[in-house]
């Protein structure tokens, strides 16, 4: 397993999971134990809050990340995972979809953004909604993304420690590609020697325009965007990151 997804729980040890679940559950409305369909579960942090109240059908392609997942959340029977591209789960009438974290940036371009929408909402019942959430392309043009050093203190399965991370980003403003390369410190309480972790993730910032016009193309209406730090505040100009609300259009 790749050092990355062995200490991603030490690396975003910072990150609140219940804000995004909460807004999830805000937005889910029907059934007294709704079915989710949550894309990009990454080692399952939201899929645990997500299934206190939900079934979830998890979708994760990267295998580090599925193997990781599997382990965190054996034995949950409200957690079924898929592993692969989403065209593969044989499963629909989902009374509600999320793909939480960037899962967004992390689609090469617009194909690939089209093709997931379009098999989010084939899955989904009619009026559901479909929460996502990912950098505002329009905001990072004029205002670029910069090195960044963070440091995570954490007390959780890993045992108690301090990560930290430094991010290079490398942003063609051209193609809106964004290379990210971590180099991550982790100290671990107890270990003498620290563990060194690099990754290089590769993000696309899609714009808003473009984003709606999938989601519309895909068969979702009712679609508004949110400022991620001032949430239900409508996103503007300067919202770095935005929330992403849509509805499977009435059938
Ligand atoms: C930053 S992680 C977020 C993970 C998790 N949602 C969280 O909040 O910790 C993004 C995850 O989405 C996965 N991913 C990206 N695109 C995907 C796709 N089209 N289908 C399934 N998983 C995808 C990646 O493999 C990665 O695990």
């Amino acid at each position: 397993m790749r050092l990355f997804v062995e200490y991603y729980d030490a690396i975003y040890s910072d990150k609140n999971y219940k804000v995004d679940a909460d807004i999830m559950r805000s937005l889910v409305k029907t059934a007294a134990r709704p079915s989710i369909l949550e894309i990009g579960s990454g080692t399952g942090n939201q899929s645990l809050l997500l299934a206190e109240w939900a079934n979830i059908a998890a979708v994760e392609m990267d295998k580090d990340f599925a193997n990781a997942m599997r382990k965190k959340c054996a034995g949950n029977n409200a957690i079924t995972l898929f592993e692969g591209d989403i065209s593969g789960l044989d499963a629909n009438g989902f009374d509600g979809a999320a793909a939480l974290f960037h899962v967004l940036n992390y689609v090469p371009d617009h194909t690939a953004m089209l093709h997931l929408f379009k098999e989010t909402a084939k899955r989904l019942k009619s009026g559901a909604p479909f929460l996502f959430d990912m950098w505002h392309a329009e905001c990072a043009l004029v205002d670029e993304p910069y090195e960044t050093t963070r440091v995570k203190v954490f007390d959780n399965y890993l045992g108690k420690g301090k990560a930290t991370q430094t991010i290079y980003p490398t942003f063609n403003t051209q193609t809106r590609d964004i290379r990210l390369d971590y180099d991550i410190v982790v100290e671990l309480e107890g270990r003498a020697e620290p563990v060194h972790v690099t990754e290089t993730i590769n993000m696309h910032l899609h714009l808003e325009g473009e984003v709606a016009g999938a989601l519309r193309e895909a068969g979702f209406s009712d679609i508004t965007f949110y400022d991620v730090k001032n949430y239900p505040e409508l996103a503007n100009d300067k919202s770095w990151t935005m929330w992403v609300v849509a509805h499977r259009a009435q059938s």
